[in-house]
Parts: C-alpha cells; sequence; structure tokens
C-alpha cells in the first residue's frame, strides 16, 4: 500500500513549480475536516519523522490539540534541518486516512523548514514520556510537552467555563486591584511593593502611594464593596502569598476564583454555590477536552475519572467544626499535631475526615471565632464561640475552597475591629455597614489546587504555565 502510495502522486506533484496558496487550517481543524481539500497549508512544530525508503512520516503539532496531525510525504521532501522539533509549514492535499486511530492525513506537497531545532541540546525527546519533575527544570520548554500541552488547554478552557458559570447566572465581573493596602486575611505574609527608588533608598520613608503597599492575598474586601451594589460579583485572578510553603498545594502566585452574594443569610446558599460551580465547570472541562483530561486520567492519576465521575452525581456531604474534632479524636491513627476543639484542622487532619466520609468532598462548617478572620459572622451560639465559615476539603488536596457568612452587623463589627487595634483602617469596611448594609457572604476557590484535583496531579507547580522550581527563577 505505500508503494502504492510512494509512487502515486508524488513525481506528477513535483513537476508544478509553483503552487496555489493554499487555505491555511490549524491542526485540530485539518483532524476534524469532513471532506478531502486540495490545497492546505499547515503549520506547526515536529513531534515525530519516520523516514522509509518510499515514504516520509511526520507528526505535526501546533497546540490546538493533543492529538497530532500525520504527514505524509515523498523522502525526496526530507532535508537535514527536518527534525523532532523544529518548526515547519507544510502545504498539500488533505485526505482522509487509511489508518483506523485518525480521520484525516495531510500528503506534503512542499515542506518547509521555518524554524530549525538542534535535537542534541533540545531537552524534550523524541517519543519519550518525560516525567512532569523532569520537564519542571524547562519552564520555557515544557509546553512543547504532550502533558503540559493538555494540561494547559484544559486550563484555558476551566477558566473560560468559570466565567460562563458566573456569567450565566447573573453575577457581574469586577477586575479587583493586585495593589492594595489591605490584608484581608489578617494572618498571611505579605508581598509589598516599593518602587526601584525606595529601595535604593530606604532611609527617605516615602511610599509611592502614601501608605505601605501590597499585593493582594483575596479580592475579598473589595467584592464586598460591589456587592452592595450589584448584589451578585465574582472575580478571577492572580493573588500572592508570601509564605515561603515549598509544600506540594502552595503557590507564592495562584488564581483564585472569588464570588459575592448579597442578601444571603443562610451559609448553606454560599456551599450550593461552590458545589455548582466545582459540578458544572468540572462537566464542562470533562466534555470539552476529552482527550486532554484522559491523557491525565491514564497516565498521571489512574482511577481519578471513576471518583470523578461519582463526586458529579452525589452530593457533597457536610459537617460542623465540632463533630470534625470529635471524628478526629475518635481516630485509632496518632496525628503529629492532636486534635482539640479551637485549634486549627491540619493537612494530617483533613486528610483523615475526607477519607472518613469516603474519599469525596466535605464541607466544614462553623469554626471557632477566635481561628478565622475579623469579618466572619458571630453564630451566637455562645459566647464568641463560632462563626459561619466553611471550608470544602478534597481527596489529596485539603483545603479547596474558603469562605463565610460576612459580619455585616455594625456594633459586631466595630467592637470586634476595636479589640484588633484595626478600627481606623477599615473605616470604609465599617461604613458598608452604616450605608444599606445587608446580611451577605461569599467564598474564593483556589484555581491551581482545583486543577490539581480534577486532573489528580501531585505536585501544584506542575498546573501552572511556568513553575517555579527556586526562587531565584524568576522566569
Ligand atoms: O482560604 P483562603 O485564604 O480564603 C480567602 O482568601 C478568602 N478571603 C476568600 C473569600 O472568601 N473570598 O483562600 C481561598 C483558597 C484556599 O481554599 C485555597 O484553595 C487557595 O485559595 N489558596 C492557595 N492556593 C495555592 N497556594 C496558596 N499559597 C494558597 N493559599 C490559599
Ligand atoms: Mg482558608
Amino acid at each position: 500500500m505505500l508503494g502504492a502510495r510512494a509512487q502515486g502522486g508524488w513525481r506528477a506533484l513535483r513537476r508544478c513549480a509553483s503552487l496555489p496558496r493554499a487555505v491555511r487550517l490549524r491542526v485540530r481543524e485539518a483532524l476534524g475536516a469532513r471532506e478531502a481539500a486540495d490545497a492546505v497549508r499547515v503549520q506547526g512544530w515536529v513531534r515525530s519523522v519516520r523516514s522509509q525508503k518510499e515514504v516520509l512520516f511526520l507528526h505535526i503539532n501546533d497546540g490546538s490539540s493533543l492529538e497530532h496531525l500525520q504527514v505524509v510525504a515523498n523522502p525526496s521532501l526530507e532535508n537535514r534541518d527536518l527534525t523532532f522539533g523544529s518548526a515547519v509549514e507544510v502545504q498539500g492535499k488533505l485526505v482522509k486516512s487509511p489508518h483506523r486511530k485518525q480521520n484525516m492525513e495531510l500528503q506534503a506537497e512542499t515542506i518547509r523548514v521555518v524554524g530549525p531545532c538542534d535535537i542534541w541540546s533540545f531537552p524534550l525527546k523524541m517519543k519519550e514520556r518525560h516525567p512532569l519533575e523532569y520537564v519542571r527544570q524547562f519552564p520555557h520548554l515544557r509546553c512543547r510537552n504532550n502533558t503540559l500541552g493538555s494540561l494547559l488547554r484544559i486550563r484555558s478552557e476551566a477558566t473560560a467555563a468559570i466565567h460562563s458559570f458566573f456569567q450565566d447566572n447573573g453575577y457581574v465581573h469586577i477586575h479587583t486591584p493586585i495593589i492594595t493596602s489591605n490584608d484581608c486575611e489578617g494572618a498571611g505574609e505579605l508581598f509589598q511593593i516599593e518602587t526601584s527608588s525606595e529601595v535604593r533608598e530606604p532611609a527617605e520613608k516615602t511610599h509611592f502611594f502614601n501608605v505601605p503597599a501590597f499585593l493582594t492575598v483575596s479580592g475579598q474586601l473589595h467584592l464586598e464593596v460591589m456587592a452592595g451594589a450589584f448584589t451578585h460579583v465574582f472575580t478571577f485572578g492572580p493573588t500572592f502569598r508570601a509564605e515561603n510553603s515549598q509544600s506540594r498545594r502552595h503557590l507564592a502566585e495562584f488564581y483564585m476564583v472569588e464570588a459575592e452574594l448579597s442578601f444571603t443569610e443562610n451559609l448553606q446558599d454560599i456551599m450550593q454555590v461552590m458545589e455548582d460551580l466545582f459540578k458544572t465547570v468540572t462537566s464542562t472541562v470533562l466534555s470539552k477536552c476529552p482527550h486532554d483530561v484522559e491523557l491525565f486520567h491514564k497516565y498521571v492519576a489512574p482511577a481519578q475519572k471513576d471518583r470523578l465521575e461519582q463526586i458529579l452525581k452525589n452530593k457533597f456531604v457536610t459537617i460542623s467544626y465540632s463533630e470534625a474534632v470529635e471524628i478526629l479524636k475518635q481516630a485509632s491513627q496518632t496525628f503529629t499535631f492532636k486534635p482539640e476543639w479551637g485549634c486549627d484542622l491540619q493537612t494530617e487532619h483533613e486528610k483523615y475526615l475526607v477519607k472518613h466520609c469516603g474519599e469525596i468532598p466535605v464541607f466544614v462548617i462553623n469554626y471557632p471565632y477566635d481561628l478565622k478572620p475579623f469579618y466572619m459572622r458571630d453564630n451566637e451560639d455562645g459566647p464568641q464561640h463560632t462563626v459561619a465559615a466553611v471550608d470544602l476539603l478534597v481527596p489529596g488536596i485539603g483545603e479547596l475552597c474558603g469562605g463565610s457568612l460576612r459580619e455585616e452587623r455594625l456594633p459586631f463589627l466595630e467592637s470586634r475591629l476595636q479589640r484588633l487595634g484595626l478600627t481606623d483602617a477599615y473605616q470604609w469596611y465599617l461604613d458598608l455597614r452604616k450605608f444599606g448594609s445587608v446580611p451577605h457572604g461569599g467564598f474564593g476557590m483556589g484555581f491551581e489546587r482545583y486543577l490539581q484535583y480534577i486532573l489528580g496531579v501531585d505536585n501544584i507547580k506542575d498546573v501552572i504555565p511556568f513553575p517555579r522550581f527556586s526562587h531565584s527563577c524568576l522566569l
């Protein structure tokens, strides 16, 4: 069959000195074409070259799909620069492929190497399934690897699905500031912003904004402002935490999805939005990127697919913080941190709770008052006993979302801020409780942790476009 193919049209085609300008197709379009087409042009990077006596096979990828486009050419079109990794433009005929596994293939009439690639020094190798740890060393080249290609297409689809979820449900998208003077969480380490002259002359003690400024740790307080006018709002942007944690679930720069809902008195309503967001976005990603997701569920985390399908069908579980502590106290397992009412849940505790509940997402609600930030609403179940807070814990990761009802009652908020010595700094926030205050609440979901969870990726650095494997690499 190959012989017939080789002897067929090639000689005749080479006789045509100049070819008509062909229709440019992306690889995805070429693969999905219903009909053959005579003059087609495809550009991309070579993923494999196989030269046989009578035929030359190439696989081309341009990032539009996981699947490569097979190019079939006369061996006379081969040249020294046509190697794995090189950038090429191929022109020819798009025809039905005789192979069962692919729909279409391109019969090349011309192959132009646009950018050669030195295969000896190129760190990616043909046909090798490089481990994620290996490609992490090449943040500038790893997007040419299949796994990272799939990840970044999924990330792009998930971003669009998150925006659609909120837009479809009547939320207004708000761009909250990245540079801000407020420290929403109160606890975390911040990145402070200084101009280069402030760094050069620290004695001057001047600030570009007159006050110390930081990279945002959360857009929540700004969203609360907007929820006071638009009722339902969301933001989805970069967030920064200077925790210097090298754990497999912490980043210094990550994306957070945050929503805020006015006229909401019940924590259950906030939890329902979290669950709907998770399920809708995940279903969309599974249906829009089936092959990309399959790669992860086949090679990175086998069994994750079935687990995810089960999770999408069933309701998430809810337990209170007090119940959680009881479960932990009765566990046969010994923990490094002894579970005690009033203490933070550690990762080991979160993992145990999720396992105890059947390896499904678990909402933990009503945390101790003293453990949580000043803005959370007092449940009034005792003197400053618990607040209407919720964390969503998921298998393998721990905390995926954190949220709460916000304290909308002026006297409660005033006395809490006073005790913390924050009254002056938060005058504007107190104002919101004076002018048309309503019960409201919201939550934030870490986007990278979300991707890590649905795809079963162990290290959070493998779900971001540019990993920082050390603090000295700031590509
Ligand atoms: O629980 P956090 O700190 O909540 C807030 O910032 C609230 N103000 C959000 C709100 O109510 N609008 O962060 C929310 C989520 C966490 O549950 C976690 O998934 C993620 O953000 N997150 C991180 N992800 C990666 N690296 C880090 N260092 C993270 N810190 C938090
Ligand atoms: Mg939290």
